[in-house]
């Protein structure tokens, strides 16, 4: 593997001064084997064992709430919560997450969010392993309804959220595999889905900078209240999509809905673990695969840029190469490929590129975390 050294502005896990301090890093980092010294024996996944999918009972549409997208876009906004892991396969998840080693590298503390444990992927190989099994893709493509792939961008695999407790980050060093038993069962102080009122938020309103995410729950959510995704309907409405219970899952189209997480009462722990997906097919939208959050505060900004470049650029050749498939096709029936075929095809991947260009030298500082306006990019796109 090809090493790069480069010289950026970081932050240091775990602190409170993670930011604008200045470090060196090799990039890309190499999966060392050193990293897993120290670290608890993990068994062999075994999709039979550690899984218990079921399909969700329902995908829920970006129709059914009147909620714009793109025309190539899947018409699935989010599921229903369905199980994904079994009991056991939750506590192999959290044993090798929650190990002081694990933390103390990939905890991270800022005003955006508390809690969060990010690109444990070098350090905690067997849940990297797990989320790219194929097993667990097939179970997320059955459950999105759509044929997906891993996203495999650095800390869009098993990106943990945690709501921390009284004790603060402390408190999360005391967690371990077998989750807090529930809080006894308080009554419920509303129905389900009050729409037009005004949610405290523990995560403010955004989209995701990523096509479609699946949140697995890790928590015994068994008596918590709220912890719900709230979405915005763009008109005045807020729906709440329901919380998964432990082990469950839901997936959602974060990058075309604005949404919000709802606080979680009644729980001694809250810990989700989310991870990103694109579509296998390349003529469907990826638009959602974006850097809208991805600032320089990243100590992973340069592996994150050039993952996006070659990403987009395999997601041209692999739509390139379906439309030489049609050509030659046309070709061998002895006909010319019309007009109407190839010239808006030859628009879109301009497009696509320019958009991609967009992104990588536009997109920071002005527009990071923001949704932009349609006139900003057509006037970049102007010469396509
Ligand atoms: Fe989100």
């Amino acid at each position: 593997m090809t090493t790069t050294t480069t010289t950026i502005s970081t932050g240091t896990p775990n602190s409170d001064d993670k930011i604008f301090s200045t470090t060196t890093i090799s990039l890309p980092t190499p999966v060392s084997d050193s990293t897993t010294d120290g670290l608890l024996p993990m068994p062999e996944f075994d999709p039979a064992i550690h899984l218990a999918f079921e399909p969700p009972t329902k995908r829920h549409t970006f129709s059914e709430y009147g909620i714009s997208k793109p025309d190539s876009c899947p018409d699935v906004c989010f599921t229903e919560p369905f199980p994904l892991f079994s009991e056991e396969g939750v506590r192999m998840l959290r044993r090798e997450l929650l190990q002081k080693k694990v933390l103390d590298k990939h905890l991270w503390t800022w005003d955006r969010a508390p809690c969060y444990i990010r690109a444990i992927e070098p350090t905690a190989k067997w849940i990297n392993n797990v989320w790219n099994h194929p097993a667990v893709t097939e179970c997320m493509s059955k459950a999105f309804g759509v044929p997906l792939k891993v996203l495999g961008r650095r800390g869009e695999v098993a990106h943990v959220n945690v709501q921390l407790g009284p004790e603060g980050v402390e408190g999360v060093y005391k967690l371990g595999e077998q989750p807090s038993a529930p809080f006894p069962t308080l009554p419920e102080d509303n129905g389900d889905n009050k729409q037009n009122e005004s949610p405290q938020f523990i995560d403010s309103w955004h989209r995701d900078s990523t096509q479609v995410v699946c949140v697995l729950m890790l928590s015994d959510t068994s008596t918590m209240l709220g912890g719900e995704t709230a979405i915005d309907l763009g008109d005045g409405r807020i729906v709440k999509a329901r919380g998964a219970r432990m082990g469950s899952a839901v997936m959602m189209q974060g990058c075309h809905l604005r949404h919000a997480a709802l606080p979680a009462k009644n729980a001694p722990e809250r810990i989700s673990m989310v991870t990103s997906y694109h579509f296998v097919d390349p003529d469907l939208d990826d638009s959602g695969t974006s850097l809208r959050s991805i600032s320089p505060q990243n100590m992973d900004v340069p592996v994150i840029n050039d993952h996006f470049l070659l990403h987009k650029l395999l997601k041209l050749r692999e739509r390139i190469d379906g439309m030489i498939d049609k050509v030659q096709q046309t070709q061998g029936s002895g006909a010319m490929t019309a007009r109407e075929t190839v010239e808006p095809w030859i628009v879109e991947q301009m497009k696509f590129l320019k958009l991609t260009s967009w992104e990588l030298c536009e997109r920071y500082p002005e527009w990071l975390y923001k949704d932009v306006p349609e006139e900003v990019k057509q006037k970049y796109l102007a010469n396509v």
